[in-house]
């Protein structure tokens, strides 16, 4: 295999502040054992997440310097939907600030008591907006994305039979949108088929219920789709990524992923009777229509981003890195959700630390130790993210316990993830000794930001 090495040289360098245990044992205490409280000067490799953390091109800084802050109607508005429009080929584009303020507006016309929003997966904050509004967010992913160790090539995929049973029990009129998350982000960061997106869609169309792309990570999909779905070897990220659109009645997308960018994001639809609606929520929540929430440097930033994004040698990297650090974590004997996907690798948490249950977040244990062991900062996708309470106030645990290790854009080096697999390795060897973790305080919902917890 040809060495694997970074396709960009650095032009710009941000110093890493060391600490030791003693000082990470004391800050994390300050933290209640939530790393979303420490501050980033106190972390030495921030995998906490993916989103709005890429290290911008030079280009991309360069067309930022050409940002139009005009109020209305500037260039930079329109350069944003050229490149969107072509990325996408919808007709009605709006700007907004993030991913969650797309979704805040889409479920906020949509949405509503007793209706059902079916998924492959839903994202936290996409399941928060929907059942902010009454409405149901229902993950309806294939058997196989439940397996950690299944070697399937698309577990993003979405159950087809499942679909198609819900709309003929329920009715159709109380699915008022079918949302494909692209890639599965909650599950692994699995992507999707072009054969399971269209049998999506088929099914759909006979039931005359739109179809809804959470784009944030295309491009990763789509590259996932030319290694691994027959027939697409020869075509590009772009035009793969301009089929699976084709085949959607709109989206929305955090550019704080696959954009590159570090704040904004759209949302973009072909039916006119649902624009004027828009317009007015995003004038109301987020701004006016050319530039929704965003200056216009950022809007510049985008559509830079979008284009570098879908760059081979850019894809060929982002996959293989993540690839190469999953297959050494795999020789260290942690077990991680297989096959590794586009943005991150997944942690087994279940199988990681078995002697604690989901109701003591096995997930936040490993996140916890890896950060006071070496100062990684990773983010626990398990009980605490997306358990539930029931009637009893008992806990209702989420399929999968995990702890994601998102990996940057363009940030870090291959050193920097040999770092995190000895550290990850170590703590494996010592994995007995990890304690659960008790909540004491929550919020009513995304309660992972803000959670205080206690070692048991
Ligand atoms: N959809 C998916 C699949 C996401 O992963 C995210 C964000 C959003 C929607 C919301 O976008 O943050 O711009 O408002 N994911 C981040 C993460 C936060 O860490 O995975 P946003």
């Amino acid at each position: 295999m040809p060495v694997l090495f970074e396709p960009f040289r650095i032009k710009v360098v941000e110093p890493i502040r060391l600490t030791t245990r003693a000082e990470r044992e004391s800050l994390l205490q300050q933290a209640h054992y939530n790393v979303f409280r420490l501050r980033s000067a106190d972390v030495l490799i921030d995998l906490l997440t993916d989103s709005g953390t890429a290290a911008m091109s030079d280009r991309q800084w360069a067309a930022m310097f050409h940002g139009d802050e005009a109020y209305a109607g500037s260039h930079s508005y329109y350069r944003f939907i050229e490149t969107v429009g072509a990325l996408t080929g919808m007709p009605y584009i709006f700007p907004v600030h993030q991913g969650r303020a797309a979704e805040h507006i889409l479920f906020h016309l949509l949405g509503g008591p007793g209706k059902i929003i079916p998924s492959n997966t839903h994202f936290d904050t996409t399941r928060a907006n929907i059942e902010q509004t009454g409405a149901e967010a229902l993950d309806l992913p294939i058997a196989e994305a439940l397996l950690p160790e299944s070697q399937c090539p698309f577990k993003g995929n979405l159950d087809v039979a499942k679909l198609e049973e819900l709309i003929e029990k329920v009715g159709a009129d109380r699915i008022p949108v079918c949302l494909f998350t692209l890639t599965n982000n909650t599950l692994g960061g699995h992507p999707a088929s072009l054969a399971n997106i269209r049998a999506v869609k088929k099914v759909l169309s006979r039931y005359g219920i739109p179809l809804f792309l959470d784009a944030c990570r295309i491009a990763e999909n789509a590259y996932c789709i030319k290694l691994r779905e027959p027939g697409y070897v020869n075509r590009t990220p772009w035009e793969i990524a301009q089929e699976i659109f084709s085949h959607a009645d709109g989206c929305f997308m955090s550019a704080k992923k696959d954009g590159l960018a570090n704040i904004g994001g759209f949302l973009a639809v072909r039916d006119v009777t649902l624009v004027e609606r828009i317009q007015h929520l995003l004038i109301l929540w987020e701004g006016f229509p050319t530039y929704g929430g965003l200056a216009g440097r950022d809007l510049e930033a985008i559509a830079q981003g979008l284009h570098e994004a879908f760059q081979e040698e850019y894809l060929h990297h982002r996959i293989h890195f993540v690839a190469h650090f999953a297959e050494q974590l795999r020789r260290t004997g942690v077990p991680i959700i297989e096959p590794p996907g586009g943005h991150a690798v997944f942690i087994d948490a279940a199988r990681f630390a078995p002697h604690i249950a989901p109701e003591h977040f096995p997930g936040q244990a490993i996140v916890c130790a890896l950060y006071v062991h070496a100062g990684v900062r990773a983010v626990e996708v398990g009980s605490l993210m997306m358990g539930k309470r029931g009637a009893n106030g008992d806990h209702i645990a989420p399929p999968l316990e995990l702890v994601r290790l998102a990996i940057p854009r363009r940030v870090y080096t291959q050193s920097h993830m040999d770092y995190v697999v000895e550290a990850l390795a170590e703590l494996y060897a010592t994995r007995d000794s990890l304690r659960g973790f008790r909540l004491l305080s929550e919020a009513p919902f995304l309660r992972h930001f803000t959670a205080v917890l206690e070692p048991l």
